[in-house]
């Protein structure tokens, strides 16, 4: 099989073959190789080393490509995103700008109700086209490895509609995508004052259905005041998961919701967001196999206080970041702005936010034998930069383009 070689990577990131999850202080260990080389075959990465090395290998080469004086990094794995929607919710952003909250937006049937409605009035191929445009756009921004949720349908028929238009992207996508059932979002009006009987239709009809085409990987709830309570997330949760589908929870943005609590008592594979977080919840946390996945950029759209990632790292945990890509609180899924962001606002080191967004983003996908490093027999998704001076480069000159090209699969994607 003949192969791709580059030559004179300044900076190869994240190059290891013991790639592990990374927790707490760990989260700082971000392996890099100085003026280095790759090579890819069968849209794999099979070798890389330094330069002085390179004259050992053996490999057939069918094409050189010089990096001089650009960063080789794996792709950006974003586990936490709502990327099919029917509609943008700008008006609601001006509302805010003008005095309303949030909470008075969603009481007048805006809000995740607002997507409902549009949701239910679109179809299949509407919602894949607009969804995969902006994949198509991600991916040029360096996303290698992604999760969709549903959550806008909250009824049998348009949670199917999304989930089914979520795996329509799974086979058509050149990135590894992952599949999260989000019926729980919000109580529609219809079930506003009979919270059991919503609960009952996921329970007794949405699961089954989803389970029998195989539509989801995972299940996710809303644990917040108004939404839905600890111990209704522990209730659909655990039926989701006699499906095989493990939780992935929002926890904790609003409020101390007992999100964390659920996530850790059902070994949940991820609790995203934590804007909201106390010492009980983040040592709860640490002592827990559940990765906290931060979402800095609805922190930032909704002017909340940041996530506590210096405090959630230092008492051990595990963080991934992710960019909540939504209509309502972070449209926007640019993993480049995330990783500034968590730098900038919540003082995680370049290495760390590079780590969380890389590798811990993976393992928040169960993706991490893919992806999310340069790694022999990973898929070569990886971003090459434009020439800079270091790593940190990158999350400090936040809001420049920073990437020259991004390769999917072993090409470059156009
Ligand atoms: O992750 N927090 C709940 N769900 C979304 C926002 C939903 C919306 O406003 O459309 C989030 O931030
Ligand atoms: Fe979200």
């Amino acid at each position: 099989m003949s192969a791709t070689l580059i030559t004179n990577i300044k900076f190869l990131v994240n190059a290891t073959e013991t790639p592990a999850l990374l927790k707490g202080k760990d989260l700082a260990n971000l392996p890099v190789l100085e003026n280095a080389y790759l090579i890819i075959s069968n849209k794999k990465i099979v070798a890389y080393g330094v330069m002085e090395d390179f004259l050992h290998h053996t490999q057939t080469i069918k094409e050189v490509i010089d990096a001089e004086g650009q960063m080789v990094l794996p792709c950006w794995c974003d586990s936490h995103t709502h990327l099919v929607f029917a509609a943008s919710r700008e008006n609601e952003f001006v509302d805010k700008l003008k005095g309303k909250t949030y909470a008075e937006i969603a009481a007048s049937g805006g809000g995740i109700l607002n997507s409902a409605k549009r949701i239910a009035y679109s179809t299949e191929q509407e919602l894949f086209d607009s969804a995969y445009n902006r994949l198509h756009e991600l991916i040029k921004l360096g996303t290698g490895a992604i999760e969709i949720k549903s959550g806008y349908g909250l009824s049998v028929e348009s949670e199917l509609k999304m989930l089914r238009v979520i795996k329509k992207m799974k086979e058509k996508s050149p990135i590894p995508i992952k599949a999260t059932f989000l019926g729980a979002h919000t109580y529609p009006l219809k079930f506003k004052e009979d919270h059991k009987g919503y609960i009952d239709l996921i329970i007794n009809e949405m699961l089954p259905a989803i389970a029998k085409e195989n539509l989801a990987d995972y299940i996710d709830v809303f644990c917040e005041e108004g939404f839905f309570s600890k111990e209704e997330t522990i209730t659909i949760c655990k039926a989701g998961m006699q499906y095989g589908l493990k939780p992935k929870i929002h926890a904790n943005q609003l409020n101390l919701s007992g999100g964390v609590q659920a996530g850790v008592e059902l070994n949940a594979l991820s609790v995203d967001h934590l804007e909201t977080m106390n010492d009980e919840a983040i040592n709860l946390l640490a002592k827990s196999n559940t990765i906290g996945t931060l979402l800095p950029t609805a922190a930032y759209f909704l002017r909340m206080p940041f996530q506590p990632a210096r405090k959630l790292i230092d008492a051990g945990c595990t963080i991934a970041l992710a960019s909540d890509f939504n209509p309502g609180s972070s449209p926007s899924g640019n993993m480049n702005f995330v990783v500034s962001m968590s730098c900038i606002q919540m003082k995680m080191l370049p290495e760390e936010a590079i780590n969380a967004a890389t590798i811990n983003g993976a393992a928040a996908m169960e993706l991490q034998n893919e992806v999310g490093s340069i790694t022999k027999g990973k898929i070569a998704n990886l971003i090459f930069t434009k020439p800079i001076p270091s790593i940190a480069y990158m999350p400090y000159a936040f809001g420049s383009n920073l990437i020259d090209k991004v390769m999917i699969n072993g090409s470059f994607y156009k």
